[in-house]
């Protein structure tokens, strides 16, 4: 497990964080009263969050299983991962090819304190935990070239985690760098919270974030586009996110309802 230096490893529990709350409305275990306080009052005015926490945690299964399958990725770039929550991402990966490598990272301490459930893969794959931001891609691509061949392709994923980055804290520069330090053939997985499905209810959810001390950033689906810009969206493009290939579904329950998230993968020409 590799940590940095500059992040801070203590647990703030007065305060809610977006991978406790997040796991709040996966029903897990890995949260506390200040998440929870802020998950109900966000289920309770938004119903479908709980529903959508659950959905994207299927895209990315699905995402995954491509990935590793029909795309033939080995290595795997998994940042903003949250409390670890099976299937995880090298999981899916590695029961579909074995000796995949898989790097995680995420800034929230209570994930790193969880991170040994995200070390326990196959013998023949590797999996590594890095304690970093998002927004120093600079940093990650230094500690994940440890373990991951940049001259090969890899799989960087950044699932429901850029609703939490400014355009003005990088948002944008960090998927360029990313995808600029990986060969051709390598992919991006994305999926983030859409500010043109319910224009009002998503305003009223930023503002209940933002009362709890959380920066929440909805995009458009043009903004959401431009995450892709230089790279080649693979079918179906950018659907909104149950829609992101069904097919690849194992043992999801779909009932229909309106998931305001989008979701995209794209392949680096
Ligand atoms: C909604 S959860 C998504 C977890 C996982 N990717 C998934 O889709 O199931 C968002 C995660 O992003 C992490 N996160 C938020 N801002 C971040 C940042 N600036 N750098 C790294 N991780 C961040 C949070 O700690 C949280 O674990």
């Amino acid at each position: 497990m590799t940590e940095t230096s500059g992040s801070s490893h203590r647990i703030d529990t007065s305060t809610p964080h977006p991978a406790r709350v997040y796991d709040w409305y996966l029903g897990g275990k890995d949260n506390y009263p200040a998440d929870e306080e802020l998950g109900r009052r966000i289920a309770t005015f938004e119903p479908t969050a709980k529903y959508g926490a659950q959905h994207n945690r299927w895209f990315m299964h699905r995402a995954t299983r491509h990935l590793a399958g029909q795309a033939g990725i080995r290595q795997f770039l998994d940042i903003g991962t949250g409390i670890p929550t099976e299937p995880n991402l090298h999981q899916v990966a590695q029961s579909i090819t074995p000796k995949a490598r898989v790097v995680y990272g995420d800034n929230d301490p209570i994930v790193l304190a969880h991170a040994a459930a995200l070390l326990r893969g196959t013998p023949e794959g590797v999996t590594e935990y890095l304690q970093v931001d998002v927004r120093e891609p600079d940093r990650i691509i230094e500690l994940a070239a440890k373990v991951l061949d940049f001259d090969q392709p890899v799989a960087v994923s950044l699932i429901a985690v850029l609703h939490f980055v400014t355009d003005e804290d990088g948002a944008y520069e960090t998927v360029r760098r990313l995808m600029d330090a990986v060969p051709p053939g390598s992919h991006l997985a994305l999926t983030l919270l859409a500010s043109d499905f319910d224009p009002e209810r998503t305003r009223e959810a930023v503002e209940m974030y933002k009362a709890g001390g959380v920066t929440l950033v909805p995009r458009t689906r043009d903004e959401f586009g431009r995450f892709f810009a230089g790279l080649e969206l693979v079918e179906p493009g950018i659907v909104w996110l149950p829609d992101w290939r069904p097919d690849l579904a194992v043992d999801e329950v779909r009932d229909g309802s309106a998931v305001p998230l989008y979701a995209g993968v794209a392949r680096k020409g």
